[in-house]
């Protein structure tokens, strides 16, 4: 048995554990299949949009499993800002284009139909991070299109729990995690999640992983706020029942 972590300060996700050394591990930690409830979000809020959805850029992909539901559909470009990620992602959905970027300071040159900020949005720490990744969004949506959100949690509503999860694959491997987060100190943004891994390969060896990842928690208003200050007409979707959340879309007014 090995193991191997960090201390408790937050990582950058860019020399992450979970994105980088482990993200070979991730389509068992956070299997594909259980992706296909927010690509029907994701269509529904797309749907939000004024001209038709052909092409969508994601922004923070990580594995793709999201996207391997959406690429059917509509002609997907993947973002992230962990090469391994890519790698794995490229494996799931090899007719996709894949590019190495970070959402608050990339700038393609290109436009979309739609933008999409999976759970990769919980990454931005700061406001002004918030702000920067918005205006990526912006940039890369074209007029009458829209760009879809989807923060883990919002300070509102946000409760401090655990969880756990994880899959086995045919080969006799398979990955289990815990993920226990804990309470914002008085005036942050964020929320830090420990997160523990038990890995084991098809040969029996057992790995531990361990690290604390930050994420950021900010107000409604604040993304409602920032979101018009990016140049986007906001809609916020209250989701109750299993998923519980709030999801933002954010539509570009035709010119
Ligand atoms: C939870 S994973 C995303 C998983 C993804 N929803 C999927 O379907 O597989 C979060 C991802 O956000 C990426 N990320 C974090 N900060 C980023 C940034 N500034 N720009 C681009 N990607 C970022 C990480 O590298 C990681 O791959």
């Amino acid at each position: 048995m090995t193991a191997s972590g960090t201390g408790p300060s937050a990582p950058d996700p860019g020399v992450s554990l979970m994105y980088g050394a482990l993200a070979r591990w991730w389509p068992l930690i956070s299997p594909a299949e259980v992706y296909e409830d927010d690509a029907r979000s994701t269509a529904e809020l797309f749907a939000l949009a004024e001209r038709p959805v052909r092409d969508v850029l994601e922004l923070g992909s990580g594995g793709g499993h999201l996207a391997h539901h959406l690429r059917e559909r509509w002609t997907m470009t993947l973002v992230d800002l962990a090469p391994e990620m890519l790698a794995v992602s490229r494996a799931l959905n090899p007719d996709v284009e894949h590019l190495l970027g970070d959402m608050r300071e990339l700038r393609l040159g290109r436009t979309f139909d739609a933008v999409l900020v999976h759970d990769a949005i919980d990454y931005m720490t700061t406001l002004d991070d918030l702000a920067a990744a918005f205006r990526t969004a912006y940039a890369h949506c074209r007029p009458g299109g829209v760009a879809a959100f989807f923060p883990d949690h919002v300070a509102d509503t946000f409760e401090p729990g655990t969880d756990c999860g994880g899959s086995d694959a045919p080969d006799g491997s398979g990955a289990r995690y815990l993920e226990w987060s804990h309470p914002p100190g008085p005036g942050e943004t964020t929320v830090t999640t420990e997160y523990t891994f038990t890995l084991r390969a098809a040969d029996g060896t057992v790995e531990l992983a361990h690290e604390a990842h930050r994420t950021g928690l900010f107000a409604v208003a604040d993304w409602q706020r920032l979101l018009g200050d990016a140049g986007f007409e906001v809609v916020t979707v209250r989701e109750e029942g299993g998923a519980d959340r709030t999801l933002f879309a954010g539509r570009r007014p035709r010119a």
